[in-house]
Order: structure tokens, then C-alpha cells, then sequence
């Protein structure tokens, strides 16, 4: 039986599939605990999309030749240090597309129609006191996505269906008829909405910062499906708290599980606690593709979902 080591928290659906089939080992992000002896023949790392496997967790790996995420982004693991010893890497693209958009259009319509307020506002009895205040209308409004890979363009086909006016920012135009803004500053003043639907990494680490949100302004709001480390969270918190720009939804944020705290207090903000892929469908869809990345490379076929070059 071959040895997998998982260094993340994992669906149960996915663990009890990994213990049928192979010894399974855990460790933390740092692999301290791992010793020399139990690391040799470790040839496969099983970890999530928001788990950090390092340079020194994969120097400790002599063995290691495959690290299976269970998600689409990969940005936490030390992609350069792992080519470096041919290490693969794999990941669950695609399964997971359409409950990410979901839930991007989810938050849109939940915080432009303030929806955890309203229920809280029911709840407590206050409506006796009076009518809730007015929200801001979605449908024909100026969507501004920026990532169109696979998930913005997801988000854009059902954004498309509330007659929203979509254009986009991206590293480089792409052959779709939505405006194309080389500068997120220049979306960002040109939308209503601006919704994150790009990967994390150092590349796009703040890309939505001070300056980009008093382009989208008082009247915006800021979606964010893709990754906490996109947007200046400190920045974002202030923004929202002197009414520097409309209101934000978040699944995901630049400390998980830890909000910033500023935004914890503000009530034109709805937080979600990176949730967009989960569903029973979609976390099976993406368990079932987590093993099928590990059974390939132990019975020598092609990868089905490596990540891209
Ligand atoms: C992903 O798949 O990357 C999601 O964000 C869950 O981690």
C-alpha cells in the first residue's frame, strides 16, 4: 500500500477515500514533527486549496513526486521549489466553476439588497417600528469582473442574465465582446460592482488597494470570491467604515480564519467563511477528481488536471 501524506483538512468524504486506499500520514504546514525516517518514501502530498506547502515542507520530502490539491488555487504552494525537483502538481479545476459564480452572484445581490441586515432587522422585532431602509438595484448595473478565466466567465454568463453591463480587467484582452480595461483603477471607477474572481500569488497580491476602491467609490461595492490576498483588507475595512465606498461581500480574506477585525464591526459588509465550493455536488466532484489525480500517478497514466505550465 503506498503512503499519501495529507497536510490539510479534508471533507470526510475525501479522507475516508484516501484511507481506503492508502496509508495516510498527517502533518502540519512545517513537517517538524516529521521525521527523517517516516518521510523517506513519501511519494505523494495531499493538501487544500488555502494550505501552505513550502520549500523546507518539500525539502523534507526526498521521495516526493506529487502534490494533489484539493482546489482550484494553488497559490499556497511553493510551485517554483516544487518544478525544481519535477515534483506535479495537481488541482480541481472546472468541477468547481459553477458554485463559485453562484456564490458570486450570491454576494452581489446579498449585499446590494442587504440581506443579512434585513433578516436581522425581522428578527429582532424592529419592522414593527417601521419599513426597512431602500437597497441598491442589481439587475442592468455596471459589473466590472476582474479575472475572466474560467470562473469570471462563469460569473459573467449569469451576471449577463440580470442585464448587467459587463467589461473586465485581466493581464491581457481576450477574444469576448466585454470591455477590456488594461488599468483595475479605470474599471473600478467605470463599474457599480467589481467582483474578484482571480487567483492569489505575488502577482495579484493588493491589486485592489486604497486607490482602486475610491475609484469604485461611494456608491460601489466589492465582491470577492477569489483570494483574500487580492485586496488590502486594512484598506477595505476603512473604506467601508466611513462610507468611502457602498458595501463588500467576502468569502475570502487575507488572514482565514481571521477577518480583519475592523470589518467584523460594520454591517455593509457580508462575510462568508470561504464557502463558494461548498456543496455536497461540488465537494464530492472535487474529492472524486483529488483521488483520480492521485490513482494516476501511481498507476502511470496522465494526470487529469495538472496545474497549467
Ligand atoms: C479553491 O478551490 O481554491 C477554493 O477557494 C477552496 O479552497
Amino acid at each position: 500500500m503506498y503512503t499519501v501524506l495529507k497536510v490539510a483538512r479534508l471533507p470526510d468524504m475525501l479522507s475516508e477515500g484516501l484511507h481506503a486506499r492508502y496509508e495516510v500520514l498527517e502533518c502540519s504546514e512545517s513537517g517538524s514533527e516529521l521525521d527523517a525516517s517516516k518521510a523517506r518514501g513519501i511519494r505523494a502530498l495531499v493538501a487544500n486549496g488555502e494550505s501552505r506547502v513550502r520549500a523546507d515542507l518539500i525539502g523534507r520530502l526526498p521521495d516526493l513526486q506529487v502534490i494533489v490539491v484539493f482546489g482550484v488555487g494553488y497559490d499556497g504552494i511553493d510551485v517554483a521549489a516544487a518544478r525544481a525537483r519535477g515534483i506535479v502538481v495537481t488541482h480541481t479545476p472546472d468541477v468547481l466553476t459553477d458554485d463559485v459564480a453562484d456564490f458570486a452572484i450570491t454576494l452581489m445581490l446579498g449585499t446590494a439588497r442587504r440581506i443579512a441586515k434585513a433578516d436581522q432587522f425581522v428578527r429582532s422585532g424592529q419592522w414593527q417600528q417601521g419599513p426597512f431602509g431602500f437597497t441598491r438595484k442589481v439587475s442592468g448595473a455596471r459589473l466590472g469582473i476582474v479575472g475572466l478565466g474560467r470562473i469570471g466567465m462563469a460569473i459573467a454568463r449569469r451576471a449577463a442574465a440580470f442585464d448587467m453591463r459587463i467589461s473586465y480587467h485581466g493581464r491581457r484582452p481576450l477574444a469576448v465582446d466585454y470591455p477590456y480595461y488594461a488599468s483595475l483603477t479605470e474599471l473600478a471607477a467605470a463599474v457599480d460592482f467589481l467582483v474578484i474572481a482571480v487567483g492569489g500569488g505575488e502577482s495579484t497580491r493588493h491589486l485592489v488597494d486604497a486607490k482602486v476602491l475610491a475609484a469604485l467609490g461611494s456608491e460601489g461595492i466589492l465582491i470577492n470570491v477569489g483570494r483574500g490576498s487580492v485586496v488590502d483588507e486594512a484598506a477595505l475595512a476603512s473604506a467601508l467604515a466611513q462610507g468611502r465606498l457602498l458595501g463588500a461581500g467576502l468569502d475570502v480574506f487575507e488572514d482565514e480564519p481571521r477577518p480583519h477585525p475592523g470589518l467584523l464591526a460594520l454591517d455593509n459588509v457580508l462575510l462568508a467563511p470561504h464557502m463558494a465550493s461548498a456543496t455536497w455536488d461540488t465537494r464530492r466532484a472535487m474529492s472524486d477528481l483529488t483521488l483520480a489525480n492521485l490513482a494516476a500517478h501511481f498507476s502511470g497514466a496522465a494526470y487529469p488536471t495538472p496545474i497549467p505550465d
